[in-house]
C-alpha cells in the first residue's frame, strides 16, 4: 500500500491571469507534490501531516498579508506562531496555565515577543518603503492598509505599529487553521463518495486549466463550493462564538446584565438542517435545501463565518484558497483513507480537526 504513496512532481503550470496573489503558489507544480507528499504520509504519521496542511494554508496567508515567500514561512511560523496557538488553545480549556511561569510559560512568552518583533519590523520597513514613494506592483494586505493611512494623513506612531501588529497577527491566526480543517474534512468526505470526487475533479479539470484559469473560471466550480460550504455546515468548524454584553439587553424574555459572556453556537444552527449528520453537498446548489429557506432566515441558517458587522473577513478568501486546493489535488490524484483510523473531532481545539488527523493514500 505504501508504495502508492505518490510524491512525484507534476509540470508546472503558468501564471498569467488574475487569481489574488496569495492563491498562486497553489497553482504551481512544487506545491502540488509537496501537497501530495505532505497530505499523503506514511501510516501513523498522522500528526505531522495535520501540520503540514496547517502550514500551506499559513504559507497562503503570509504571502496574502505580508507578501512573504512560502519558504520564509516555513522558516518563522512553524517555531514561533503554531507553538504559540498550541498553547492560545490550550490556556482557554485551562486558564490556570496563564498563571503558572513553568517552562511553556516562559516560552510562550519569549515566542510572542520574537513573533512580535518580527512581524514589527516588517510594518516598519514596509512603512519607510511607502515614505519613500515605492509603489507596490501587487499591493498585499499590509501595502493597502499603510496605503490608506497615508491617504488619511494619520501620524504613525509605536500604538499605530502595534496595533498593525495585532492586526496581522490576526489575519494569520483567523487566516489558516480554519481553512486548513475545512480541507481536511473535505477530503474525508470525499474519500468517501466517489462520484462527488469525480465531479470535483471534473471542475478542476475544466476551470483551473493552465491559461484559462480566474477568479470568474473558479467561481463556476459550484460542485466543489457546495463540498466546502457542506463541510462547514456538517463539521461547523468554529463552533461557537462568544460575546461579552456591553449592557443590560434581554434574550428570548430573560433579563441578560452587562457583563455577561454570551456562547453563540454555530453548530446548533446547523443541527437545525434535515438530515444533520449527513454530509450532502447538493444542499447548496440551485433548487438544495438553503435555497428553500424563506429569504428572512436563509442568511442565518448557515454560519460558518457567522453573520452582521464583524462576520469573518476571509471568508471568500478562504473558499476560493481552498477551491483551488481540492481541485488541484483532485485531479492530479486519487485518495482513499487509510484503513483503521476513526475520524472523531478533536473537541478541544478550535478550528475542530480530525482528532487523529487523516492519513490517506494517495495514487
Ligand atoms: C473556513 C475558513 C474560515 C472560517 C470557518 C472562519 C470563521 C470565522 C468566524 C466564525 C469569525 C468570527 C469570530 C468571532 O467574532 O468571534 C471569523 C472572524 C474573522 N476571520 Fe475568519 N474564518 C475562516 C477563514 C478566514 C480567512 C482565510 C481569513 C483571512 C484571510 C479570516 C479572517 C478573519 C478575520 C480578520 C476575522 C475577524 C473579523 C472581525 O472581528 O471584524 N478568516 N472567522
Amino acid at each position: 500500500m505504501r508504495d502508492s504513496i505518490i510524491i512525484d512532481l507534476t509540470p508546472a503550470r503558468q501564471w498569467d491571469t488574475p487569481v489574488p496573489c496569495a492563491c498562486r503558489h497553489l497553482l504551481w507544480g512544487p506545491t502540488s507534490a509537496w501537497l501530495a507528499a505532505t497530505i499523503c504520509p506514511p501510516l501513523g504519521y498522522d500528526s505531522e501531516a495535520d501540520e503540514q496542511r496547517r502550514h500551506l494554508t499559513l504559507q497562503v496567508i503570509g504571502e496574502a498579508v505580508l507578501s512573504l515567500p512560502p519558504d520564509e514561512c516555513d522558516r518563522v511560523f512553524p517555531s514561533l506562531y503554531l507553538p504559540v496557538m498550541e498553547e492560545s488553545n490550550a490556556r482557554a480549556l485551562r486558564p490556570w496555565r496563564c498563571y503558572l511561569p513553568g517552562p511553556s510559560w516562559w516560552q510562550y512568552r519569549s515566542r510572542i515577543r520574537r513573533l512580535d518583533t518580527y512581524i514589527t519590523a516588517l510594518i516598519r520597513q514596509r512603512w519607510q518603503q511607502h515614505c519613500s514613494g515605492w509603489q507596490p506592483e501587487d499591493p498585499d494586505l499590509l501595502d493597502k492598509i499603510l496605503s490608506s493611512i497615508q491617504a488619511n494623513k494619520t501620524a504613525w506612531s509605536s500604538k499605530i505599529e502595534q496595533q498593525l501588529c495585532f492586526e496581522m497577527k490576526t489575519f494569520l491566526l483567523a487566516g489558516h487553521e480554519t481553512s486548513a480543517a475545512m480541507l481536511t474534512w473535505t477530503l474525508l468526505e470525499l474519500c468517501r463518495n466517489p462520484e462527488l470526487t469525480q465531479q470535483v475533479r471534473q471542475e478542476a479539470v475544466q476551470h483551473l486549466a493552465e491559461g484559462a484559469c480566474s477568479v470568474a473560471s473558479i467561481d463556476r466550480m459550484a460542485v466543489t463550493l457546495a463540498c466546502l460550504k457542506e463541510t462547514l455546515r456538517r463539521y461547523s468548524v468554529v463552533p461557537v462564538v462568544t460575546r461579552k454584553l456591553l449592557q443590560d439587553d434581554e434574550l428570548e424574555g430573560f433579563q441578560v446584565p452587562a457583563g455577561t459572556y454570551i456562547a453563540c453556537c454555530l453548530r446548533a444552527v446547523h443541527d437545525l438542517w434535515k438530515q444533520p449528520a449527513s454530509w450532502l453537498p447538493h444542499r447548496f446548489l440551485p433548487g438544495g435545501e438553503y435555497e428553500s429557506f424563506d429569504d428572512d432566515v436563509r442568511p442565518f441558517m448557515f454560519v460558518p463565518f457567522i453573520q452582521g458587522p464583524r462576520n469573518c473577513l476571509g471568508q471568500n478568501f478562504s473558499l476560493l484558497e481552498s477551491r483551488i486546493v481540492l481541485g488541484q489535488l483532485l485531479s492530479d490524484f486519487s485518495f482513499s483513507l487509510a484503513p483503521g483510523v476513526t475520524h472523531e473531532p478533536k473537541l478541544s481545539v478550535i478550528p475542530l480537526a480530525p482528532a487523529n488527523g487523516l492519513p490517506v493514500y494517495a495514487s
